[in-house]
């Protein structure tokens, strides 16, 4: 019986995606597993590797992209103890996830609570442990706090939204005028990033209905930003005193709007805010990165995610699927997620037809 998994072999825009049929089943080594992955994850981490720009991963090529995947546990191979055959499993896998079947470490898997839908629960791994991580981990903020998120309608933008409301905060997203909705359906309000300058408007908003520009009062107690570079002073800008903002991508390096250097240049002012916050009014930044947390947090990582997985299986919190598609459509997929401003999440279903 073949299967089928997709395939990058060289760094490029959506085309360098293909599918491939592969001739044999895989069996695990010692302490793997092999997992059938019902739910592939997608987003623009993905996008940003197969353009071969992403730091924590450049190759080797060929390789199967695929950030995130829920799966069962379909063979353990030798010495395998802590999981079982049978089980459901999710993985932070960086790589791999498109795909009908994937040989992954078993002790890096987190068991999935039985019954949840696959393609919400792959939302949790990367989407919403890295929302929940920055707004619990990174920052402490008691309710009724409020949060600005750039790029708040996208899959990490609306975990943080779904969880702000979640966690009793008050956010402010920005996001694109046809997006506008898909933030406000969280609660939060939403600013178009297009009309004007959002660091006015966001003073505007928390100085209260009457005040007109900035006042000691306005800004922000938490900020998230992964555009990057030249973005992070504008967002910081919109810090009150005393506020943080957290960095965690370089979005707009990714996709060429602004090189290496500009992206280098905003990573060194988000440790120089760190360092010396007392310089800026006490607003001070930080920068967060789930792969790098997991490496010196893993007992975190664990608990985080179980704790989603709970908060989902409670039907506490709503991860947006805006797709859920065949891997024949990753193409697609990639050609929509480039475009921008998704609203959510689409998933691939590898055990899907149509
Ligand atoms: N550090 C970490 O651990 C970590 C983990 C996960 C993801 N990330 C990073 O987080 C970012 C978001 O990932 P995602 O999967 O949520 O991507 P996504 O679904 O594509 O969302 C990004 C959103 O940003 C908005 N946007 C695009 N260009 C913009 C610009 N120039 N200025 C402001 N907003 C802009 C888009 O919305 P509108 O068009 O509506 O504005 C889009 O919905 C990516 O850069 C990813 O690499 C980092």
């Amino acid at each position: 019986m073949t299967w089928q998994s997709i395939r990058i072999s060289r760094f490029g825009g959506p085309e360098v995606l293909e599918l491939v049929e592969q001739p044999t089943i895989p069996a695990p080594g010692p302490g793997e597993v092999r997992i059938k992955v019902l739910a592939a994850g997608t987003g623009f981490t993905d996008s940003f590797i197969r353009r071969g720009r992403y730091p924590d991963f450049k190759g080797k090529l060929p390789f199967t992209p695929g950030y995130d995947l829920v799966g069962i546990i379909d063979k353990t191979g030798p010495g395998v103890t802590a999981r079982r055959e049978g089980e459901l499993v999710a993985d932070l896998c960086v790589v791999g996830g498109y795909t009908q079947y994937a040989i992954r470490p078993a002790r890096l898997l987190v068991p999935v609570p039985v019954g949840l839908d696959p393609a919400e629960a792959v939302c949790i791994p990367l989407a919403y442990l890295t929302a929940f991580q920055m707004l619990t981990r990174a920052c402490s903020l008691p309710r009724g706090a409020t949060i600005l998120v750039i790029g708040a309608s996208g899959s990490v933008g609306t975990a943080f939204l779904d969880l702000a409301r979640h966690l009793g905060l008050t956010a402010i997203g920005t996001c694109s005028a046809r997006n506008m909705a898909a933030v406000e359906r969280f609660g939060a309000t939403a600013v178009d990033r297009r009309a004007g300058d959002f660091v006015t408007r966001v003073q505007d908003l928390t100085a209260g209905r009457h005040a007109v520009g900035r006042n000691d009062g306005a800004g922000v107690d938490a900020a998230f930003d992964a555009m990057g570079g030249g973005h992070f002073a504008p967002t910081f800008a919109c810090l009150k005193a005393g506020g943080m903002l957290v960095g965690y991508g370089s979005q707009t390096m990714a996709v060429g709007g602004e090189g290496l250097l500009s992206a280098g240049l905003g990573l060194a002012r988000l440790k120089l805010w760190g360092a010396v916050p007392w310089l800026f009014g006490g607003r001070h930044a930080a920068w967060y990165s789930i792969t790098d947390r997991r490496l010196t947090h893993p007992d975190e990582f664990t608990a985080d995610m179980a704790t989603l997985f709970g908060l989902l299986r409670d039907g506490a919190i709503h991860p947006v699927v805006i797709d859920r598609l065949p891997l024949a459509a990753a193409r697609e997929v990639h050609a929509r997620i480039d475009a921008g401003g998704l609203g959510g999440k689409i998933v691939l279903l590898p055990w899907s037809t149509s």
